[in-house]
């Protein structure tokens, strides 16, 4: 099931026969622009997510799943996530972190069961005080940092009354209209007690790849496995849900410029010569690239996946969900091969994501996915069809060594400023991750951050790939010739 470690989030891949990066040759690219610059006010940051970072979010799904996970799914580590950087206690460490690298922006989710841990205490609306003094004293710290917040109100955990693990046979999570209900309550809430010092609002993050990861590969809760009707039922109240939550969040902080973050992939048919492999790439890049996008800009609802609005429960221009995004939050990870006939078939979507990505010569990070900055470029060119502001809310590379990282920044820094030439109004970027962090099902061995943590005193400590990244925000700019004299890739560190 390693397809999808590509596509979600999982375990770092181990046995697979790969090549060396030192072996691997970059795809044909076209030439460039000699320099792509970027503009004032650019927004420049890191990213990372409350169950990643914090302490002691255990009355979650994740909570509960970390524990549990490696008995139900291959993929878990059985890792303990409190073991990370303990981000609530380490504020000042971050921000100093941040500021080190030249930073402006950080972007962070607050824990929805931190704030409200029981069902009781959402209810009565007594949210837990120190919680909220937490976030409360992170924002005001960013503040007196200048540095601009963006939040997120969802990044993959909810509270555990509302997705029991116990219970993966009964409606999980997201399939229960009372999820939905509740998360927009919340994010009224935090947009009513947190607005004043919050413009940037993420409703929820990669609402497809929670689907993907729980009902699809099995490694996020509730651990199920190729199940596309329940899939299907999650991803359609996450779309109805980010578009109440807008408007509830505009119904709290008028100034509020809010967007879900999608994960955004190239999909390339493993044969482009075989049309069957072609569609079928077609049809999984339809799904996981514009399928939600449609409905909450355009209000084009395909109830079907068809890419075809003509179903008896489709709809166009949907006024409940039309309009619902100020801007478009960009993750970018990569590529995904696609076959019709080779690898797991997906039901319903009709077509098969290869197993692993070594059919490819490009070089590969430690999660082994392949590092391609110029889908980057694909990407962004797509999304700005939308014809919104953009920006991206997460770009990174799993590389415990840093011997990859800071090519990774600057040809991906490359492409974008490339794709803004070209006319995409992307107004920031935020690199995934400031820190290393709980990388999900495969725990603490995938290494994202600009920063390590000391594992005894929880300091961060800088990899040297930081000065790259601040080379470019403090000149705003990204010469070819600087990127071709970067060292080629490093070997990555395969987990396990
Ligand atoms: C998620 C992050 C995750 C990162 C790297 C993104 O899909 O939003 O939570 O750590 O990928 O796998």
């Amino acid at each position: 099931m390693r397809w999808l470690l590509a596509f979600t989030i999982a375990a770092c891949t181990s046995s697979m026969d790969r090549a060396s990066n030192k072996d691997a040759g970059a795809d044909a690219a076209p030439m460039g622009p000699a320099e792509v610059t970027f503009p004032q006010g650019f927004l420049w940051g890191s990213a990372t997510a409350g169950f990643q970072v914090e302490r002691g979010n255990d009355a979650s799904d994740w909570g509960h799943w970390a524990k549990a996970c490696k008995t139900r799914s291959p993929a878990c580590s059985g890792d303990d996530p409190n073991q990370g950087p303990d981000a609530l206690a380490h504020v000042d460490d971050d921000i100093k972190a941040l500021k080190d690298a030249g930073q402006d922006a950080y972007r962070f989710s607050l824990e929805w069961s931190r704030v409200y841990p029981t069902r009781a205490s959402f209810d009565a609306d007594a949210p837990d005080m120190t919680g909220v003094t937490a976030y409360a004293t992170l924002l005001q710290k960013l503040k007196a940092a200048n540095i601009t917040p963006m939040v997120t109100l969802n990044h993959f955990a909810l509270p555990d009354y509302l997705a029991d693990i116990t219970k993966p046979d009964a409606p999980y999570g997201w399939e229960n209209q009372e999820t939905s209900d509740l998360f927009v309550a919340w994010c009224g809430r935090v947009a009513k007690r947190f607005g004043a010092d919050v413009d940037w609002w993420v409703t929820i993050n990669e609402p497809l790849n929670v689907v993907l990861g729980g009902y699809v590969q099995g490694s996020f809760p509730p651990g199920l496995v190729l199940q596309m009707p329940r899939a299907f039922v999650a991803a359609k109240a996450e779309a109805r849900a980010h578009a109440r939550c807008f408007d509830a969040i505009h119904a709290n902080d008028p100034v509020a410029k809010v967007s879900y973050a999608a994960h955004l992939r190239t999909f390339t048919p493993l044969d482009p010569s075989v049309p069957e492999d072609v569609s079928a790439a077609e049809r999984v890049r339809y799904v996981f690239n514009e399928w939600f996008l449609n409905a909450v800009v355009r209000g084009d609802w395909d109830d079907d996946f068809d890419h075809k609005y003509d179903g008896p429960n489709d709809k166009t221009g949907d006024p409940a969900l039309k309009g619902r995004m100020d801007w478009i939050g960009v993750n970018y990870y990569g590529d995904t091969l696609v076959s019709y006939t080779k690898g797991i078939r997906v039901p319903v979507i009709d077509a098969s994501v290869i197993e692993d990505h070594m059919p490819t010569t490009r070089p590969k990070t430690d999660f082994a996915w392949d590092i391609y900055p110029e889908g980057f470029g694909v990407v962004l060119d797509q999304v700005a069809a939308y014809k919104l502001p953009i920006l991206i809310t997460e770009n990174g590379i799993a590389d415990r060594n840093d011997t990859m990282r800071a090519r990774f920044l600057a040809e991906h820094l490359y492409q974008l400023g490339w794709a803004m030439q070209r006319g995409a109004d992307v107004r920031g970027y935020f690199h995934w991750a400031l820190v290393d962090n709980f990388e999900w099902a495969s725990g603490f061995c995938p290494k994202f951050g600009l920063y390590a943590i000391d594992p005894q005193t929880k300091a961060r400590l800088s990899r040297g790939s930081v000065a790259t990244f601040k080379g470019v925000i403090q000149s705003g700019k990204v010469r070819r010739s600087d990127v071709d004299a970067l060292p080629p890739y490093g070997t990555p560190v395969y987990c396990q």
